[in-house]
C-alpha cells in the first residue's frame, strides 16, 4: 500500500492514539485504524459506538497552513468519504454532505469526521478521525443513522474500505494543497443536502431558524434570516425540519 497503516484489534479513540503519535513526533501519512473503539469520541463530546464490523481511522497530517485553514480539511474528508462510497457501490450510492462534515444516505447518518489537531512551528498537524458505519449502525440514537449494509453493500472489511478512501482523500488533497478550499468548494456543494431549505442553526443553548444559503470558500456555511440578513458560521449544528 502507498499509505503507512497501524492496524489495532482496539483501541480507546484512534484519534487519541493518533494525537499521541502527532506529539510524539510521528511522520505524517499514518492512518491508524482500529477494529472497534473502547471509548470513542464524536463531535460536541459525544461518544461515538464503536463495535467490530465498522470503520475507525485517524489519519495524521502535516500541513503548512494556520489551523483555521487546515481545519476546512473535515469539509474535504467528509466530500472523500461520499466519493468512496460512491466507487465502492459502483455509482449506485451518492451519499449527501450535511454541513459541516456528516455523510448521509436518504437522510440517515452514515459516517461523521472528528477532526483536532494544534499549532507546530511553522504550520500544524491534524488528525482527520473518520468512521463509517459498514455494518451497523446504533438505532437508539437521537438521529436516524444506516449502515453500508443496510444499503445492500456486500460485506466489506475496514482495510478493503480504507484503500479506497485514502486514493479518494489524497486526490482531494493535492487540490487542496494547490487551490486551498475555494478549489473544491463547487464539489462540496454538489454533493451537500439542503442548500436553500429552511434549518435550524444550534450553537450551544441558542436556536436559530433561516434559510440554508451557501457555502463560503473558507468552509462556513452561510444562513440567511428574516430580512434577508446572511451569517457567517464557522461552528454549529443545522436542524432540518421535516
Ligand atoms: C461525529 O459525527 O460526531 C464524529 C464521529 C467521529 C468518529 C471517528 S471513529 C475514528 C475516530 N476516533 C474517534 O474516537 N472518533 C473518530
Amino acid at each position: 500500500a502507498p499509505y503507512r497503516l497501524r492496524l489495532l484489534e482496539e483501541a480507546s479513540s484512534t484519534n487519541d492514539l493518533a494525537r499521541e503519535a502527532a506529539l510524539a513526533g510521528e511522520p505524517a501519512d499514518l492512518w491508524i485504524v482500529a477494529r472497534s473503539q473502547s471509548g470513542g469520541r464524536g463531535r460536541l463530546g459525544r461518544p461515538w459506538r464503536s463495535p467490530p464490523g465498522n470503520f475507525y481511522g485517524s489519519l495524521i497530517l502535516r500541513l503548512e497552513a494556520d489551523l483555521a485553514t487546515a481545519s476546512t480539511l473535515s469539509l474535504v474528508a467528509g466530500l472523500a468519504v461520499a466519493e468512496t462510497i460512491h466507487e465502492l457501490s459502483g455509482g449506485r450510492l451518492a451519499p449527501r454532505l450535511k454541513w459541516p462534515n456528516d455523510v448521509l444516505i436518504d437522510g440517515a447518518k452514515l459516517a461523521g469526521i472528528l477532526v483536532e489537531g494544534a499549532m507546530d512551528g511553522q504550520g500544524c498537524w491534524l488528525v482527520i478521525g473518520i468512521g463509517v458505519n459498514l455494518e451497523s449502525a446504533p438505532a437508539d440514537l437521537p438521529y436516524p443513522a444506516t449502515s453500508l449494509r443496510a444499503a445492500g453493500l456486500p460485506a466489506l472489511s475496514p482495510e478493503a474500505f480504507l484503500a479506497v478512501l485514502d486514493g479518494c482523500f489524497r486526490g482531494r488533497l493535492r487540490q487542496w494543497r494547490e487551490g486551498g478550499f475555494p478549489a473544491l468548494r463547487e464539489a462540496w456543494l454538489t454533493a451537500a443536502m439542503g442548500i436553500g431549505q429552511l434549518v435550524k442553526i444550534r450553537q450551544g443553548e441558542r436556536e436559530r431558524e433561516g434559510r440554508l444559503a451557501d457555502l463560503a470558500g473558507d468552509g462556513a456555511i452561510l444562513v440567511e434570516f428574516d430580512g434577508g440578513a446572511m451569517e457567517h458560521f464557522t461552528a454549529g449544528e443545522i436542524v432540518f425540519q421535516h
